[in-house]
């Protein structure tokens, strides 16, 4: 049977209207889906940076929220470094990214190599409570960029001096599996609780090198290369070189050590 060409460039024109729809129907309803799987996988980068999840461990919607119960969501002023909201449902739900692009809840900071180039006006930080209510981490966001992709996560750091690190996650990145990816590997990510991040001048310190580190108590301050992807893991220190430093949460550090009472201020 003989189609003419009006005919078939009509059918495809149809075939690609109907694909259209049912694509991007899909992706109108399934964005409220997406919005909150991502935010809940969010909460587990935390509750793994705070080491109640361990990398990689499956765990249900359930038991992240019970979790959640333990960490308080705060919001601070990043120049001034006070906190100026939490625990009311609106630090939790503050959209950091969406501050961050917008000129009027940010500003711009001078060239890095973290390659950071706006830093929201407040930023979320989680204050990980113990049993007895008292402050035992504080979970700080941190991003910066690898060789491919901008990397977001969160490092912990132990509330009683606010230098030992308790935990590192990233929740988003496009560096290569295998290579940069390794950032995500359980194995490299268990080799930072203990290191320190600021060094006695109160300077970060921090650093992850070409090669292996010694154990932690012997390296406080350096943590193993990722092999063939030396630009990501120099990401990874300029961004924690960045954000502990005066341009980001270096301000809201040192007011919160003598908030709480941390023993070394930051
Ligand atoms: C396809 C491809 C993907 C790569 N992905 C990464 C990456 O994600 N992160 C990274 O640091 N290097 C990556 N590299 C390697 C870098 O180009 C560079 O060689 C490496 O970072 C140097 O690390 P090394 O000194 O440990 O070999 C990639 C290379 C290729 C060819």
């Amino acid at each position: 049977m003989q189609f003419s060409v009006r005919y078939i460039v009509l059918f495809s024109a149809a075939i690609c209207v109907a694909c259209a729809i049912l694509v991007s129907s899909s992706a109108v309803s399934l964005y409220d889906m997406q919005q909150s799987n991502f935010a809940e996988f969010k909460q587990k980068n935390v509750l793994e940076a705070a080491g109640f999840i361990k990398p990689g461990e499956v765990v249900d919607p359930a038991k992240i929220e019970q979790m959640m119960s333990r960490v308080r969501p705060c919001l601070i002023d990043t120049k001034t470094g006070e906190i100026i909201g939490g625990d009311d449902g609106h630090a939790a739900a503050f959209d950091q990214q969406k501050a961050k692009r917008d000129p009027t809840t940010s500003f711009p900071v001078d060239k890095n190599a973290a390659r950071v180039k706006r830093v929201p006006n407040r930023a979320q930080i989680f204050e990980v409570l113990a049993e007895d209510g008292s402050v035992e981490m504080v979970v700080l966001p941190v991003e910066g960029y690898g060789l491919w992709s901008t990397l977001l996560g969160f490092i912990a750091l132990d509330a009683a001096d606010l230098t030992t690190v308790r935990g590192l996650t990233f929740y988003d990145h496009k560096e290569t599996p295998g290579l940069g990816g390794e950032v995500d590997n359980p194995r490299w990510k268990s080799l930072w609780p203990g290191r320190r991040v600021f060094g006695d001048d109160g300077s970060v310190a921090i650093e992850v090198i070409k090669g292996p580190a010694g154990p932690v108590a012997d390296d406080p301050y350096r943590v193993d290369g990722l092999a063939g992807a030396t630009i990501t893991a120099r990401g990874v220190s300029n961004m924690l070189l960045f954000w502990l430093g005066q341009e980001g949460f270096g301000p809201f550090l040192e007011k919160y050590a003598t908030r709480i009472g941390a023993k070394e201020a930051a």
